[in-house]
């Protein structure tokens, strides 16, 4: 499987980065967290007081964050001007502004520039799982494999309330799904099931399951 790429879109607690992780871990790829770059960016955004519902102004200063992706996908790091951010990027405050922030193209335009360099050079070597929710149409249409991961609703929000260490499924539910409003609707990179993707239902089935399935996939089309 030398240099293959796996894009895996989705909405906002699919099982993306379990899944992705897990599969990159059993067939020896890297592994790419696009919605962290996403995170990372906002957590600049709020720490330099910028106004996230301004998109003149987060455009005005969108390439000053400087980030750096670690690949590993038994222990992917972000850096943000040189901070270990990996936990601050799952705040609240970033939740809430992490899809306008998103939204903005010339946050886009930067972020997409980083990620296929960083792709082109895992693709020279072992290959790499690349998660986000614009992979397959936008950022690496040639993925020799995508997948579009969905879930229902409750079976979303109680995982990733769990993960969160118990906050309270309601809110985690709002909140998830006023993601997926904004970036299934936004006019630039929208998530879409991309021409090709093979579309995965995770609800119902155990996380072992659904990297089974896309291992197969993997292995069947590389
Ligand atoms: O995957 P995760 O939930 O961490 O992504 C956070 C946010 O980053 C998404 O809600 C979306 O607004 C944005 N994102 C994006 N394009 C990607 C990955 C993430 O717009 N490829």
């Amino acid at each position: 499987t030398g240099g293959v790429v796996v894009a895996v879109d989705g909405t906002s607690g699919s099982g993306k980065s379990s899944t992705s992780r897990g599969v990159a871990d059993r067939l020896g790829l890297r592994y790419l967290d696009t919605g962290a770059m996403y995170r990372a960016v906002t957590c600049w955004m709020l720490r330099h007081g910028v106004d996230v519902h301004d998109a003149e102004a987060v455009a005005a200063r969108s390439d000053e964050p400087r980030l750096e992706s670690g690949t590993d996908p038994l222990a992917p790091t972000i850096l943000l001007d040189g901070d270990d951010v990996s936990t601050a990027i799952r705040r609240d405050d970033v939740n809430a502004a992490v899809s306008p922030v998103s939204a903005v193209p010339e946050v886009r335009e930067r972020l997409t520039a980083a990620m296929r360099s960083l792709i082109r050079e895992a693709a020279e070597g072992p290959g790499i799982v690349v998660e986000g929710r614009d992979i397959g149409s936008v950022v690496w249409p040639d993925a020799q494999v995508k997948v579009y991961l969905s879930a229902a609703a409750a079976a979303r929000a109680s995982r990733r309330a769990l993960e969160e260490g118990g906050s309270d499924v309601e809110a985690t539910r709002a909140s998830l799904l006023a993601r997926d409003q904004i970036d299934s609707g936004r006019a630039v990179a929208p998530l879409v099931r991309a021409d090709g993707a093979v579309h995965v239902d995770t609800t119902g089935h155990t996380l072992d399951e659904v990297i089974g399935i896309v291992v197969g996939l993997v292995r069947d089309r590389a």
